[in-house]
């Protein structure tokens, strides 16, 4: 059973149980050639931490001096590793060889047989220049042979790889079909030809093609892959496993890996690398000693799981896409790979969080395609309501929170006239109001756009106004000329403070909230030091509170009580079966298993409502599922309840 333990996006860490202990996600699976043990699992494990290891069933199965002692001892004795150890079936040797001459329910027999923690379905293997229709064909194939081999599996936990070739949507298709089956990984297969051949658009496509429909309960695993350079941008599109020979086969050829790529040990100067190895050799040392192979295996591995820990450390400070676009810079076809990233923004902005306790850096003109930048001009397009005036200033980017850098302005132009303001900000021209939301305030970017961005902006700013948001007339900011500019008429009854508690309910909870949370006396209580807003009351009563780090709220149990009585269910709701409503009342979490259902446009990090069958309000929390997780997951906590009703 998999759980979801944090998350950045599609990106997250879990925890994989499996019969011979836990799995800690994402990781990679070294591969063992138990003809060719280049580095004992003991060695591996004390040495770099590996967790689980991934070894070959159909090369057990044909010697017979490992088939034997395998099936009469197990696989874990035979490779003297006592952790989880996942089996694959023989598809690679089938393809690249022509050698096996199997049944598909034979090698699931065996990896039973033998003790293996998780067996592969004996799929075929898919090349990417293969024709469609023989793809699809053969994927039909994978998919009967997995139901067969689900049907067969017992104890045994079942990888089911997704076939489906170059082909994004044969992908789809294999997802939805697999997903239906019972299985405890999906591996995604085919692909070792697109990681040598460095098609990694058609690598991202063909993975995030899959992911759209995958099952999120269950980890997925990219077959093949071992490459460090490749990990972030696999894990931003959902990848949870890796396994690889490629350690141990660089190693042979005197090749060292390294995040930004590979490199000759002979063409080495200096050893760029912290790792017990390079710190303990030069590339003098490592060239002549009789230990090569074995020392720059071990170096491979060290570099391998430095990079995974980097990986889990950007998921945990939600910066997962910064280490990516940072990655990609190794090579142009990873550039590329990166760039497909904005072809599924429909998908990715499902599982964006609300927003994150680090800020949106911008690395790179790809920073722009990230989708916290497609959902915040989504939501104001569709759920920000302007102030009704003719007048419109158009500031542009400034020191954050623009209210502040724009306050002496502001206050000369509302003294004269009712103004609407705007700043141009790099995401899309941004209300003033909405200045200290994330990402907005929570954002550094270069001030030198490249050319391709600028345009960009001036598309959406038309965008914007084709949509009528902003005024054609709309003055751009020229300083007293502007200020001069605007007529002279009643002065502004404007209150930033109020219109910021109304646009930023509307574009976190959606259109017309805010206005059913003003419904009423309205009053805000301020932050001594930075006049900021803390907290929202209305009528008396703490409805909601302010976060000084990201701008969005945290919702108290009397403002869920208006939203929950001004808008029907589904919408932020959590609906609980009785068990869990008891336990959530008083204040705990809740867990996915005991969800019956959710608003689909929930988003990780949302503020929602916990409610029973129904329709009782029982708790207040914040989400780190979506709904269709929710549903999925059997395991793990969905809502972190902050305040249940009998508190
Ligand atoms: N190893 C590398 N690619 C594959 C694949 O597509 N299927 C299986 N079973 N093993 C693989
Ligand atoms: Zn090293």
């Amino acid at each position: 059973m998999f759980e979801l333990k944090d998350r950045d996006g599609l990106a997250r860490i879990g925890i994989l149980e499996t019969a011979h202990g836990k799995i800690e996600t994402p990781t990679l699976l070294p591969v063992i050639n138990p003809n060719q043990i280049t580095i004992s699992p003991a060695e591996m494990k004390e040495k770099v931490g590996i967790q689980a290891l991934i070894t070959n069933s159909y090369i057990i199965r044909k010697h017979k001096d490992l088939r034997e002692p395998a099936l009469k001892e197990g696989l874990h004795e035979l490779v003297d590793f006592h952790g989880p150890i996942m089996t694959d079936s023989g598809t690679f040797q089938s393809h690249m060889y022509g050698e096996v001459e199997l049944e598909p329910l034979e090698i699931i027999e065996f990896q039973k047989a033998i003790g293996s923690d998780i067996g592969t379905v004996l799929d075929i293997f898919s090349e990417p220049e293969d024709k469609r229709e023989k793809v699809e064909t053969d994927l039909k194939t994978t998919i009967e042979r997995t139901q067969l081999s689900a049907d067969n599996k017992g104890n045994m936990m079942l990888a089911g790889p997704i076939q489906g070739g170059r082909f994004p949507d044969l992908r789809e298709y294999a997802a939805k079909e697999m997903s239906k089956i019972n299985c405890d990984v999906f591996p995604i297969g085919g692909v070792v030809p697109m990681m040598e051949k460095q098609m990694y658009f058609t690598l991202v496509d063909v993975i995030l093609s899959a992911k759209k429909y995958l099952n999120p309960a269950v980890p997925v695993h990219l077959f093949g892959a071992g490459h460090p350079m490749l990990f972030s941008i696999a894990v931003l599109a959902g990848c949870d496993m890796f396994d690889s020979a490629a350690y141990a086969k660089f190693a042979r050829d005197g090749r060292m890996m390294f995040s930004d790529g590979t490199r000759f040990l002979k063409d080495i100067r200096e050893l760029p690398c912290h790792c017990p190895i390079c710190t303990g050799h030069t590339a003098d040392e490592l060239r002549s000693s009789p230990n090569q192979e074995k020392l720059l295996a071990l170096h491979n591995l060290y570099v391998s799981f430095a990079e995974i820990r980097a990986v889990k450390q950007a998921i945990h400070e939600g910066r997962i896409w910064e280490l990516a676009e940072t990655r990609a810079r190794a090579h142009p076809n990873l550039l590329d790979g990166l760039k497909c990233f904005r072809k599924h923004t429909d998908l990715l902005e499902k599982t964006e969080p609300l927003s994150r306790d680090l800020a949106y850096l911008y690395t790179s003109p790809e920073s722009y395609y990230r989708p916290t930048v497609s959902r915040l001009k989504k939501r104001i397009l569709e759920r920000y309501e302007p102030p009704k005036t003719g007048i419109q200033v158009l500031f542009p980017e400034a020191t954050k929170p623009y209210s502040r850098t724009y306050g002496e302005h502001i206050s000369k132009m509302k003294d004269k006239n009712n103004v609407a303001y705007w700043v141009d900000s790099l995401f899309c021209p941004v209300p003033m109001e909405l200045d200290e939301m994330y990402p907005i305030s929570q954002s550094v970017i270069s001030e030198r756009l490249e050319p391709g961005i600028q345009q960009e902006k001036m598309r959406v700013l038309k965008e914007f106004m084709d949509a009528g948001l902003i005024s054609p007339e709309i003055k751009h900011w020229q300083g007293k000329e502007t200020i001069e500019s605007i007529p002279q008429g009643e002065p502004d009854v404007f209150d930033m403070n109020l219109a910021r508690v109304k646009a930023v309910a509307d574009m976190q909870f959606g259109k017309g909230t805010g206005r059913a949370l003003m419904d009423g006396e309205v009053e805000l209580v301020l932050s001594d030091k930075t006049h900021r807003i803390r907290n929202v009351m209305l009528d008396g009563q703490h409805i909601l509170s302010m976060r000084a780090g990201d701008g969005v709220y945290t919702l108290k149990i009397a403002g869920a009580q208006i939203l929950h009585k001004t808008f029907p269910s589904p919408k932020m709701r959590v609906i609980v079966n009785p068990d869990s409503a008891e336990f959530n009342r008083k204040g705990k979490s809740v867990f996915a298993a005991f969800i019956i259902d959710a608003d689909p446009d929930i988003v990780p990090y949302d503020e929602v409502l916990i409610v029973d069958e129904k329709d009782e309000l029982c708790a207040v929390g914040r989400t780190i599922m979506t709904r269709d997780e929710m549903l999925a997951f059997n395991k793990g906590m969905a809502v972190k309840v902050r305040e249940g009703l009998k508190d």
